[in-house]
């Protein structure tokens, strides 16, 4: 045996000890994480986890966080013609609400180890996916408070269980985003009432959008539990409570009467009440629709990813000066600091 084997020799054994270590300790944790699933308790930033249910929380807590993101242009576009400054006003804050709902996801993502700016590049690249419900235009005033009441509408079913979720930086999340999504789903509903109650032209604009959103507003739910391979583990994970298809259903049972009292109507000829199921049947979805939107190929899809990056790059310098701005205000406060010291 060589002299330098001698001396890796008790390297080797610190190795293994450590390997040791870290091996009792994901097993300790796993035990834990396991018991605080089964508790239906929550898991925080520093607890074990498993890395699939890490990387399955990043994907979906930012792939939502990118949503909100996008979801603020079709939107947006209206802000500058909204028919009233009172209008203008509601819808000003409703998009800032979305903006806000986009900054406290990518927070919650943050915890979970990737940093913020890997996710805003892989939303830039067009890696990422987000909601295929927002690469449809808004085309009239109408299509404004379609989206408000069914896309803030469907959100809300979607996302009330979400504030359960086991991970708890994203269920506290969640309770903030849900309150004020009620809000945009009434402007959006009132949006479409007094259009409805208006003139002739205005009701039919009103249910021209509704028939527009209808369909890709039930799609926001995602493909049918047939073909949703993630959804199971999500659920055994306890951040996913109900079925895409349960959730899909809870939301047409809530809007039917809704539409009843816009006194306008949906698009399904087969949507009816079933005594028996006490739920509505309704019609199936158009799926290559759905899927074709999802590979990026959505009316819009390309026109939203070319605004984000014009929007990121253009920006960029705001960035700077408020990176630069906090690094002179830091150094002002370390200065005055060492000169109280000093005295
Ligand atoms: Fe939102
Ligand atoms: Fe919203």
């Amino acid at each position: 045996m060589s002299p330098q084997n001698h001396q890796h020799a008790p390297l080797r054994l610190a190795d293994e000890a450590d390997a040791a270590a870290a091996r009792d300790e994901a097993e300790s944790g796993e035990q834990r994480f396991d018991e605080i699933i089964a508790d239906d308790s929550r898991i925080e930033p520093r607890d074990w986890m498993p890395e699939s249910y890490r990387k399955s929380l990043v994907r979906q807590v930012s792939q939502h966080a990118h949503s909100e993101i996008i979801g603020m242009q079709p939107e947006g576009n209206w802000i500058s013609r909204a028919p009233s400054l009172k209008r203008k006003a509601i819808l000003m804050a409703k998009v800032q609400d979305e903006a806000g709902h986009g900054l406290y996801l990518y927070s919650a993502a943050e915890t979970l180890g990737t940093p913020r700016e890997d996710m805003y590049d892989q939303l830039y690249s067009g890696k990422a996916k987000y909601s295929s419900i927002f690469n449809y235009p808004a085309r009239t005033w109408a299509d404004v408070g379609a989206i408000g009441w069914l896309v803030d509408g469907a959100a809300i079913v979607n996302q009330v269980p979400l504030c359960r979720a086991s991970y708890g930086p994203y269920g506290r999340a969640m309770v903030r985003i849900c309150k004020e999504e009620s809000f945009h789903q009434r402007q959006g509903w009132e949006i479409l009432y007094s259009l409805s109650h208006g003139t002739q032209e205005q009701r039919e604009m009103a249910q021209a959008a509704v028939d527009r959103f209808y369909g890709p507003a039930l799609q926001m739910f995602g493909p049918p539990d047939g073909d949703s391979p993630n959804s199971q583990q999500s659920m055994a994970w306890n951040i996913k409570r109900f079925t895409n298809d349960e959730l899909r259903q809870r939301f047409v049972d809530m809007i039917v009467p809704q539409v009843e009292a816009l006194g306008l109507t949906l698009p399904d000829p087969e949507l009816k009440w079933n005594e028996e199921r006490g739920h509505y049947d309704f019609a199936e979805l158009d799926w290559d629709e759905f899927f074709a939107v999802i590979k990026g190929n959505g009316p819009l899809s390309r026109q939203r990813l070319e605004h984000y990056r014009s929007a990121r790059d253009e920006g960029a310098w705001v960035r700077e000066a408020a990176v630069a701005y906090a690094n002179r205000v830091s150094q002002e406060q370390d200065r005055d600091q060492a000169a109280l010291i000093g005295a």
